[in-house]
């Protein structure tokens, strides 16, 4: 199975070996952008931190757009020869929304009066303790302060601080990302995530918030076999895999 195959039915096995971060799209190869909708809607399928889904898919599909980002991507081939660039973004600012969202669906959903209490009480309590940040980490710091704190009796999490819920927040994005680019595997197409970009000048082109960061752009397309730029090189399971 080779790395630009079209896909017919791959099993996740082949669709996981033969990802590969590819650096050159096909320019003459069909492209429908419906593939993108229905990756993307794969992608929101992904795991993510108290299913508080803080991600943002801004597509990029204009040449002229396409050349923009290239540009702000150091202008690397993978995004100049890109038929579409998705830029993941994680959206911090978005936190009480989204869990007012998992509030009205809890009320609407729940009707076991004890489970609704436990899981109201983690959307109105715990979430706001620990995604209401400031933009200095001021509260954070004090956040972390009594977490330390109340953990020295008991089990504790202890990422409370502004920076560890941004790290909280990209995790899940990259989730989304990564079933992203399986998805596009799965049809048979190609990607390559990149964080080698002018994330300033993406946020500003992008007309984003100054609380919103860029997770990835992932620059997509039909690759073929010049751009992959090596073989399919990994440290052995064995030196990075323990068992306790
Ligand atoms: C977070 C992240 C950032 C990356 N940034 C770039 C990038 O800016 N440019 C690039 O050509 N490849 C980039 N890559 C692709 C990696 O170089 C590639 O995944 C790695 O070398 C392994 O190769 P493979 O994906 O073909 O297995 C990035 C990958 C990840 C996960």
């Amino acid at each position: 199975m080779n790395a630009t195959q079209t896909a017919q039915s791959l099993s996740f096995e082949e669709i996981v070996r033969s990802r590969r971060a590819m650096r050159r799209f096909d320019q003459e190869a069909n492209w429908d952008p419906k593939v993108i909708d229905k990756c993307l809607d794969l992608a929101i399928q992904a795991p993510n931190s108290s299913n508080m889904q803080l991600w943002q898919f801004i597509r990029i599909t204009k040449a002229e757009a396409i050349q923009e980002m290239s540009r702000l991507c150091m202008g690397q081939g993978s995004a100049a020869n890109a038929k579409e660039i998705i830029v993941f973004v994680a959206r911090p600012d978005w936190w009480k929304k989204h869990a007012q969202f998992n509030i009205s669906k809890i009320k609407a959903q729940e009707s076991n009066p004890k489970k609704l209490k436990r899981a109201l009480e983690y959307y109105e309590k715990y979430v706001p303790f620990f995604y209401n940040q400031d933009s200095m980490g001021i509260l954070g710091f004090f956040k972390k302060i009594l977490v330390n704190f109340m953990g020295i009796k008991k089990p504790m999490m202890r990422e409370a601080g502004r920076t560890d819920i941004r790290i909280s927040i990209h995790k899940s994005v990259a989730l989304a990302a990564m079933t992203f680019m399986y998805a596009l595997k799965g049809e048979g197409l190609d990607s390559c995530p990149l964080e080698g970009f002018d994330s300033k000048r993406v946020k500003k082109f992008l007309n984003l918030p100054s609380k919103a960061e860029i997770n990835m752009v992932i620059p997509c397309g039909k690759g073929i076999p010049e751009g992959i730029y090596s073989p399919k090189n990994r440290i052995p399971l064995e030196e990075i895999s323990q068992k306790l």
